[in-house]
């Protein structure tokens, strides 16, 4: 399909006996935010890594920019792709510069583009300080942003960002998602996983994993509005006694019930009108009706295992 930057059809990757991924197929659309969500384990690294070039899967067809993938030209795919790994981003020991230095060397990318490249991305990412401070001594969100202009060095139209915000504060996490959509804006694909529901909320469209297949796929207002059948409700105990009161009730009344900080996420057992629930916990809590959050989304998919 040629509007789509990547294609994956009947995906496998086995090891040994066992299969990280199974009979996975999407696609990305050019130009898209696709987040790529799942629990630890789900199989999210190993499909990046197939797309990236780096393994061969077991089966299946892949096309990266249109071009299928064959086993000995991988080195297609790298020139495509920008990679922004889980485990390992830059290397600690050397400064910036340095790191980025080698990145184009690898790369080989032409001295007088680098140099030109260079400057272009980090006003990017508006970084004026100095390119010989040793990486280690970065604060976490800064050196998630050099690792990124580092994977789009050699200016590649997708970019994969395997949980670029991992352990960054909220601020710098925020700051690092407004570059990821100002990356998007220029016409990359960003291929994006991550642990945080806020932040899957920027995407254009997400899939979800599980135990190696994919679950889900949709963009995060229909996951929302399709997922759910019934009424969520937000409850609030009006103190702590109340609180005692609402949990120990919780099984009698709620299909569904999750706490989220001070407050629960429920839903009426099927066997009960919403009606006689209300009337039954309002002197003990307060009653909003809710639209889910994704997180909610995900525990209910991740849950049932519902299949697309
Ligand atoms: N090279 C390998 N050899 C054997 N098993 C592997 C290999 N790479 C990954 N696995 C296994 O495949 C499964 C999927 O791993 P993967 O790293 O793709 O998950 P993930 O969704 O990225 O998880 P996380 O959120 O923790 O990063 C895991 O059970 C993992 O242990
Ligand atoms: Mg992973």
């Amino acid at each position: 399909m040629p509007n789509c930057a990547v294609t994956v059809r009947n995906l496998f990757v086995q090891f040994g006996s066992f299969y990280a991924v199974k009979d996975v197929s999407f696609s990305v659309r050019r130009g898209e935010i696709f987040g790529f969500l799942g629990a630890n384990g789900a199989g999210k690294t190993t499909t990046i890594r197939v797309l990236c070039g780096l393994i061969v899967p077991t089966s299946g067809d892949v096309t990266i920019d249109s071009e299928h993938f064959i086993k000995g030209k991988e080195s297609y795919i790298k020139q495509k792709v920008g990679y922004m790994s889980q485990k390992f981003t830059l290397y600690d020991d050397l400064s910036i510069e340095e790191n980025l230095d080698f990145t184009a060397a690898i790369r080989q990318i032409p001295a007088h583009i680098y140099s030109l490249r260079k400057k272009e991305l980090f006003e990017f990412i508006g970084f004026d300080k100095r390119q010989d401070v040793i990486v280690a001594d970065l604060p976490g969100g800064q050196k998630q942003e050099i690792a990124l202009i580092a994977s789009i060095l050699h200016d590649p139209k997708i970019v994969f960002l395997d949980e670029p915000t991992a352990g960054v504060a909220p601020a710098s996490r925020m700051k690092f998602w407004n570059l990821v959509k100002k990356l998007s804006q220029t016409g990359k694909t960003i291929f994006v996983t991550t642990h945080y529901m806020d932040e899957a909320e920027n995407c254009n469209r997400i899939a979800l994993m599980r135990h190696g297949e994919l679950i889900a796929l949709d963009t995060p207002e229909n996951l929302k509005r399709n997922t759910y059948q019934k009424q969520i409700y937000l409850l609030t105990p009006k103190d702590k006694n109340c609180q005692k009161l609402l949990v120990n009730q919780s099984q009698e009344y709620f299909s569904m019930f999750e706490p989220y900080g001070q407050h629960f996420h429920a839903i009426v057992r099927d066997d009960i009108d919403d009606e006689e629930m209300i009337s039954e916990v309002a002197d003990i809590c307060h009653i909003k009706e809710i639209e889910p959050s994704l997180e909610d989304v995900f525990v209910k998919l991740v849950e049932e295992g519902v299949t697309k």
